[in-house]
């Protein structure tokens, strides 16, 4: 039941500072990559470069993309990038890589990005979203068709 006093308190609740959106890491998932960035990956204001986020997240999309391909591919497209919140010096960072498209030679794989910071408090943040584009390439380094599902082991 709605009493002065409740919708009172919702008000105050609903007026307070939002404390930082908290996730945790996606359930039941495993990320292609972790790694922690160094003093050395920090740009001149502490915080980590982005180019040296996208290398990380082409590594990561390149594993899975590498896996189905069964053999060497090449980044062909980043279709899109997003740096959704800064990462810092000493974040714990998750990289989560799935595969949304196979085409005929062409493999497109969604990357996202956590950081677990402060963990001893549990705080975790997505903070990049990315959809980059693999091709698989043979020997020459042209374009070979992807081999179907069924005959990789
Ligand atoms: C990747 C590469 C081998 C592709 O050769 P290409 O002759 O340009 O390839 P194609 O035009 O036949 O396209 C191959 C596939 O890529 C896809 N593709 C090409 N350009 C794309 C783009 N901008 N965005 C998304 N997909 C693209 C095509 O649709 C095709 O997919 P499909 O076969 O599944 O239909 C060649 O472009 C290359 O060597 N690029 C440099 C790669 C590189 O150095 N990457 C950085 C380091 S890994």
């Amino acid at each position: 039941m709605t009493t002065p006093e409740n919708t009172t308190t919702a008000a105050v609740a609903a007026a307070a500072p939002q404390a930082p959106e908290r996730q945790g890491l996606p359930p039941g998932k495993m990320p292609e990559l972790r790694v922690m960035p160094a003093p050395s990956d920090a740009n001149v204001y502490g915080d980590v470069f982005g180019g040296w986020i996208m290398a990380q997240v082409d590594i990561a999309g390149s594993l899975p993309a590498t896996r189905r391909a069964n053999g060497r591919v090449a980044t062909v497209a980043v279709n899109s990038f997003v740096f959704k919140n800064p990462v810092f010096v000493g974040d714990l960072l998750s990289f989560y890589a799935d595969i949304i498209k196979v085409g005929n030679t062409s493999i497109t794989v969604n990357v996202e990005v956590y950081a677990e910071r402060n963990r001893l408090q549990a705080c975790t943040v997505k903070v990049t979203e990315a959809t980059l584009t693999y091709v698989a390439t043979g020997p020459d380094r042209k374009p070979r068709q992807v081999p179907p599902l069924e005959t990789l082991l």
